[in-house]
């Protein structure tokens, strides 16, 4: 197997010094250099959002939104000022659009439960994809058996690509939604967003866009791809865990109800009627995850630092390779193969079960993930129980790739 250069890679990335800012990958595992190739699951955090979070901490900690006094007045700007470099991230209209939420899952049920309860009736269909995650499956089933709906799903070719012909035929007068992954977290399959969207709004169906697996990798200009809804998870950006965003239209907005109340979603509460805040606290009720929420501002303002596009161009580059080189090793098979694709390689590796490959690599120092990653329907389209996921970040360089490839064979050799 090739060594690969250290240092600059071909996109003009110096990967070397991007990974000084993260002082989890300097530690060894089981005496062996960290490879970290479990990004997907969540990604590692820079310094710069481990001493946003302190500094916030030690310096300005005070509830945001409801204090006259100074530290208030501090995190309330420190606060708000992360929605706006949310909306310049991703490119929203207005900063109302932007909606503070624990996370992709949580975003997905926001939509569920205010939306979806407000607009799909009986009869009426939701269509997503085969190859989305359990979030983007199970919270559109519970909202379809409340309201006698029913939920569509459009399959995937095995390569692991969306069959679009499939997916516009099941489009129609009934689809009341369509929520689908910008990119699969089992398989890496970038979808033409815009195409969908385009084809979803000929039939008056909103889209909603889980974006987990695409803002750590693809530049996203949420005007650009036209969709009503974008969801992402700030720990998968290099954020901190429990922090997410919501994007929606404000036409959408305006009109949906508040998905919880309490605290702060309010205007003025009296026993006899409550009138809503405006957007977009109207779906923030009770304190925030403040400190969350500046963590998470410090990572997208990294990933913005660094750039999006060089970003990627580096991380494809290393997928590339590492692809290419484990796709030789006899007995693996790439569960996914799409054209598009980012940041994921899946496989199998002959009998060998997918938890023993992650054993064994992980006494190598390298860390991946094993299991159906949340998308059992995809594992059933493949046949297969499970995968071994190795998932890429900007830190990851092909000296890393190398390491996976040596000790997928010491799991060869284990099992010969
Ligand atoms: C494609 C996709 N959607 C949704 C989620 C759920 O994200 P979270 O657990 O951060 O809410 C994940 C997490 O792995 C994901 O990969």
């Amino acid at each position: 197997m090739s060594v690969a250069a250290k240092g600059v890679s071909g996109a003009g990335f110096d990967v070397e010094r991007v990974r000084a800012d993260f002082p989890i990958l300097q530690q060894k595992v089981h005496g062996k250099p960290l490879v970290y190739l479990d990004n997907a699951a969540t990604s590692q955090k820079p310094r710069a959002v481990i001493e946003a979070i302190s500094r916030y901490y030690e310096g300005t900690n005070s509830n945001v939104h409801r204090g006259v006094h100074y530290l208030s007045e501090l995190a309330t700007a420190e606060y708000e000022s992360v929605r706006e470099t949310a909306r310049s991230f991703l490119n929203a209209a207005d900063h109302k659009e932007i909606i503070f939420v624990r996370g992709t899952t949580e975003a997905i049920n926001l939509v569920a439960q205010s939306y979806g309860r407000a607009h799909v009736g009986s009869g009426d269909e939701i269509l997503i994809t085969e190859m989305e995650h359990h979030s983007n499956i199970v919270p559109w089933q519970i909202l379809c058996k409340e309201r006698g709906a029913m939920l569509r799903v459009a399959p995937i070719s095995d390569a692991g690509e969306l069959d679009l012909d499939s997916f516009s035929k099941l489009l129609g007068p009934k689809t009341k939604l369509v929520s689908v992954t910008h990119v699969s977290n089992a398989l890496g399959t970038i979808n033409p967003i815009r195409r969908i969207v385009d084809m979803a709004h000929s039939v008056g169906a909103p889209v909603l866009v889980d974006g987990a697996q695409a803002v750590p990798h693809l530049k996203v200009d949420v005007q650009a791809l036209g969709c009503d809804f974008y969801a992402f998870s700030g720990h998968k950006v290099y954020g901190p865990t429990g922090i997410g965003i919501l994007y929606g239209k404000t036409a959408l907005l305006e009109k949906m109800p508040p998905y919880q109340g309490g605290g702060d979603m309010i205007m003025s509460v009296t026993f006899e009627k409550t009138v809503y805040n405006r957007l977009p606290y109207k779906f923030e009720a009770g304190t925030p995850d403040i400190a969350g929420v500046i963590g998470l501002g410090a990572a997208l303002n990294y990933v913005s630092r660094l750039g999006i596009e060089r970003i990627g161009a580096q991380e494809n580059e290393v997928v590339r390779y590492a692809t290419d080189a484990v796709s030789t090793i006899p007995g693996v098979r790439v569960i996914g193969t799409a054209k598009e694709k980012a940041g994921v390689l899946s496989f199998t590796l002959g009998e060998v079960h997918p938890h023993d490959i992650g054993t064994i690599l992980d006494r190598e120092g390298v860390a991946i993930r094993t299991g159906h990653h949340c998308s059992q329907p995809v594992m059933q389209h493949f046949g297969i129980e499970a995968t071994a996921r190795a998932s890429f970040a900007l830190y990851n360089t092909k000296e890393e790739a190398d390491a996976l490839v040596r000790a997928i064979e010491k799991v060869r050799e284990v099992f010969a």
